[in-house]
């Protein structure tokens, strides 16, 4: 069904997330004919030019990227149509006078409106409460919903202090948080696969459940970003937000129904019950690694101490793995580890869920030990879920060999292009906050890893290196090993 109408406002409307992933994220809504007729975009920026201009602008921006959109099609045109623009600098209160006049101009036909902060995060409160200030956030004649997307905050006293400010203005409820890990099929296939199904929960626990890993294998470097990423780092760009959601959503209690609320506050009882950890096991339980020259996929990549706009003698880390602790009833002792880098050997987003083994009378005279059970759920590339199980090789002889099943999205289902983002703009369109992040959500992943934090910043837990090209660094076997475990390969068929 077509999303009710509104006016979607892009602040930072000339920005790279704006021309990457928003407008080939709407023109896709477009074509599938989810926009209301009376939908309209406005841009938003510092730069004067005309809506003509932008127009022109966007059109060849869009035609750059490869393979996204017509931009000689029907939905194109009926997306430009559509499209108009404001100069304004996001301080000065008499623009939001003006965006206030363009809203009302557009009232008789709607008064939904998005504010969507496609900006540096510098700016995230002072462009809401100016939109507070200037009345923009009352919600009396129709929805007022405002988008912002990570990093909320560095750290837990800036975000809390992040949240607090927009509460200060605006509901809970007109807030979304853009976590796009949730945007993407496969992690929210996570809840049909435990919930839908009658033979995966019942094993979904302490008693059957040896461990799980959660991997987010990245072969890109930090290519532009260096600026930003050498004062972040993998911990704060990925753990506290997306791998976080994917352990949430691995690890939660089903929900009482599918409202916002009953999801989202499952999943927050998951983030919540992460163990902190104390600072000196912060030292043992984190990995951290940083890459040096190497090969990824046969292309020669430099240190990363040696890319743009990143400090010659950086210790901040390109990778890092964790060993986390979800105490709860059902969850109690069983060790979930997370990794996440960039620079590694293969792209490769995934939940490894491994089983316990059967006991071994049977079989243990067998000359190779069998492999654990494992399921896999692979968030991307190459959506899908496989089982790796035991058969006897036929002959004679009883032996038995690992063997694989497999499903592939791609094999079911064919799916309309998708960034991943369409999801998430069509629900703000609807009002539905299920798949975006609520202030206390965001609190607790931070409060988790604060104490690595602090031990990082005290100096301890220094970086370890690992080539480019590798599976990340060597003290990340290690603290699998002590445990008896071992990562999967990043280099492998899907579960062997
Ligand atoms: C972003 C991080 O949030 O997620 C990036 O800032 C990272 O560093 C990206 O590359 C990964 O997203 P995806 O969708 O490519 O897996």
């Amino acid at each position: 069904a077509p999303a009710p109408a509104s006016t979607f406002f892009i602040f930072g409307a000339s920005g790279d997330l704006t021309k990457r992933l928003l407008l080939p994220s709407l023109y896709n809504l477009a074509h599938e004919g989810v926009l209301a007729d009376d939908f309209a975009i406005i841009g938003v920026d510092h730069v004067e030019r005309s809506e003509e201009d932008y127009r022109a602008f966007l059109t060849d921006e869009i035609a750059k990227l490869p393979g996204s959109c017509d931009t000689s099609g029907e939905t194109w045109r009926w997306l430009m149509s559509r499209i108009g623009y404001m100069a304004g600098d996001f301080e000065d209160p008499a623009a939001y006078g003006r965006i206030r006049e363009r809203l009302d101009s557009r009232a008789q036909q709607t008064c939904n409106a998005v504010f969507y902060l496609a900006v540096a995060p510098r700016f995230f409160a002072t462009i809401s409460e100016q939109l507070g200030a200037a009345g923009l956030l009352k919600e009396e004649t129709g929805f007022r919903h405002i988008v912002v997307e990570k990093p909320f905050g560095t750290d837990l006293p800036s975000a809390r202090a992040l949240n607090r400010r927009l509460l200060a203005i605006a509901n809970e409820r007109q807030i979304y948080r853009i976590d796009h890990f949730l945007g993407k099929e496969t992690v929210q296939n996570m809840m049909a696969l435990r919930f839908g199904n009658g033979i995966f929960e019942p094993i979904w626990s302490k008693e059957y459940i040896d461990h799980v890993q959660i991997t987010a294998a990245e072969t890109v470097t930090v290519e532009q970003r260096g600026g930003f990423y050498d004062t972040t780092g993998a911990m704060r760009d990925m753990v506290p937000n997306h791998m976080f959601q994917l352990l949430a959503m691995t690890a939660m209690e089903p929900p009482n129904s599918f409202d916002a609320d009953a999801v989202r506050t499952e999943k927050t009882k998951v983030i919540e019950a992460i163990r902190h950890m104390r600072p000196n096991e912060a030292i043992g339980a984190a990995v951290r690694g940083q890459y040096r020259a190497g090969f990824v996929n046969g292309q020669p990549v430099k240190d990363y101490r040696a890319e743009k706009d990143v400090d010659p003698e950086s210790r901040t880390e390109t990778y890092v793995a964790l060993k986390c602790f979800v105490d709860s009833w059902r969850w109690n002792g069983v060790p979930f580890y997370v990794r996440t880098g960039k620079a590694l050997a293969k792209r490769r987003t995934e939940i490894a869920v491994q089983f316990k083994r059967a006991p071994g009378v049977l079989f243990s005279h067998l000359p190779t030990a069998l492999k654990p059970n494992l399921m896999v759920i692979h968030v991307q590339p190459d959506e899908g879920v496989s089982l790796r199980f035991a058969a006897k090789v036929p002959g004679r002889k009883v032996r038995l060999s690992d063997v694989q099943m497999d499903f592939k999205y791609a094999d079911y289902f064919k799916a309309a292009p998708s960034t991943g983002y369409e999801t998430l703009i069509y629900d703000c369109l609807c009002g539905d906050p299920t798949l975006f992040q609520r202030a206390d959500t965001i609190e607790a992943g931070w409060e988790a890893v604060e104490p690595i934090l602090e031990a990082v910043a005290g100096g301890e837990n220094d970086v370890q290196f690992y080539s480019a090209g590798s599976d990340g660094p060597a003290m990340s076997d290690v603290m699998l090993a002590q445990d008896g475990f071992q990562w999967l390969p990043l280099e492998r068929d899907r579960t062997r």
